[in-house]
């Protein structure tokens, strides 16, 4: 066991300690917990001390300590959907859309999901994984610890076991410098040979998901609940499945129409209902005080020019809110979550307090992924961190088009 570490001198340090205490929903302003000239020890496992630099117990004085003036520390930045692993891009959808398409449109016209699929039909593991690891690699450089992968550009039961097998090496490799969790979206959009959502579930999404359960790579099943895509039935018979290999569902829903997704997740324990763009009254009001997390992604919003959820309503109503980017080559082309986070906050739709805003992308991020024991900068949890080169804490939401992140393992420089 390596010895512990100290993080001092910290000008400003976000425990977000009251949000922990308050499961992170129903947060006051204060439950940011700011401490300045702040200290950090910790061993491998867990955080030892937080507090004030001049209060370092004695203990912990004689320790190899890391001067981090200049610098402010965060719970660690997660981002719990990101369809990271493909290939190619669809820089011209997005110029289609400036020109008046829509996303749906650009679907039908044989763009969208499956031109994806296509291009990364193509591709070998070994060229899939590089492009995958330089993404990855840009994520943590943006100051993004834990990272949530999903298939769902194979969509055949091979290339899907491919990109699931891509996914589990990038998190193998590079574990446990950045966390990865593996998510399987077979049911992500219907390729043409199929006449039906259902043909496809029955001989791909469902076989494909058993194979992949009995490896024991994933950790998330999750399925594309849409007009076009994936009906009610097809994702109930894939949460039956879930049951039976014992896998945390997630799921795509109300992105483009309030079709009863939250509800469904939520009766069938979904871990996370991610995207609500279109949740209504009754999809928020399941989600208040449930355990299901409501995950919104702006970043997909600010791409295709969709009104945004209604995420000061979820709030308000004790929803859990994680924030998260739905980094993708169709609808978020984008990686920076703390830029997006930073602003969607002052949106008429969410106003996010500080408190709400970095609970989103740390603590309830992280429970989205579950990643229990992280997420607030506690004495006994995970030692996981965002360091940035700044002042003060505002200014890492204040400062538009800059990356102020600095990767952990840069700190022996800093000294
Ligand atoms: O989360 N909505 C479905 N899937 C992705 C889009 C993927 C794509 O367009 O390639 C999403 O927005
Ligand atoms: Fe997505």
């Amino acid at each position: 066991m390596k010895k512990p570490t100290t993080y001092k001198n910290i000008n400003q340090m976000l425990k977000l300690a009251g949000s922990y205490a308050r499961d992170g929903r129903n947060l006051e302003l204060c439950n940011l917990d700011i401490v300045p000239d702040g200290a950090v020890v910790f061993d491998e496992n867990k955080i030892l001390f937080v507090g004030e630099t001049k209060k370092i117990p004695s203990e912990f004085k004689d320790l190899e300590s890391i001067d981090l003036s200049g610098h402010c520390i965060t719970p660690e930045v997660c981002d719990s959907h990101t369809h990271t692993v493909f290939s190619g891009n669809r820089a011209d959808e997005y110029a289609m859309r400036l020109n008046g398409a829509s996303y749906e449109e650009i679907a039908k016209a044989g763009g969208g999901i499956l031109s994806s699929k296509n291009a990364t039909d193509e591709t070998t593991f070994d060229e899939l994984y590089r492009l995958g690891r330089l993404r990855i690699e840009k994520a943590y450089a943006l100051g993004i610890g834990s990272i949530e992968i999903k298939s769902g550009y194979g969509l055949t039961i091979e290339n899907e076991i491919l990109i699931s097998e891509v996914i589990h090496k990038l998190k193998t490799d590079l574990s446990p410098k950045i966390q990865i969790k593996n998510t399987y979206l077979g049911a992500h959009a219907i390729p043409k040979e199929y006449n039906s959502s259902q043909e496809y579930m029955d001989k791909v999404a469902i076989p494909a998901f058993e194979i992949l359960g009995k490896k024991g790579i994933i950790d998330f099943v999750d399925i594309f609940h849409e007009v076009g895509y994936f009906n009610c039935g097809d994702a109930k018979k894939l949460f039956q499945k879930a049951d039976d290999l014992g896998i945390h569902i997630k799921m795509h829903a109300d992105e483009f129409n309030d079709n009863g997704g939250a509800i469904l997740g939520h009766e069938h324990g979904a871990i996370s209902v991610d995207h609500l763009l279109s949740a209504g009254e009754e999809g928020i009001k399941t989600l208040a005080g449930s355990k299901t997390i409501s995950t919104v992604l702006p970043g997909t919003g600010f791409f295709l020019g969709k009104p945004q959820a209604q995420a000061r309503k979820m709030l308000d109503k004790g929803c859990k809110l994680a924030i998260a980017s739905d980094y993708n080559p169709g609808s978020c082309h984008f990686q920076s979550l703390i830029q997006i986070a930073s602003m969607i906050a002052p949106h008429e739709n969410y106003k996010l307090s500080l408190a709400e805003l970095w609970t989103g992308i740390t603590l309830n991020g992280a429970h989205a992924m579950n990643l229990k024991n992280q997420g607030a900068l506690v004495e006994g949890m995970k030692p996981r961190f965002s360091i940035f080169k700044c002042n003060s804490i505002s200014e890492i939401t204040y400062s538009w088009g800059e990356n102020l992140a600095v990767p952990a393992d840069s700190f022996k420089t800093l000294t």
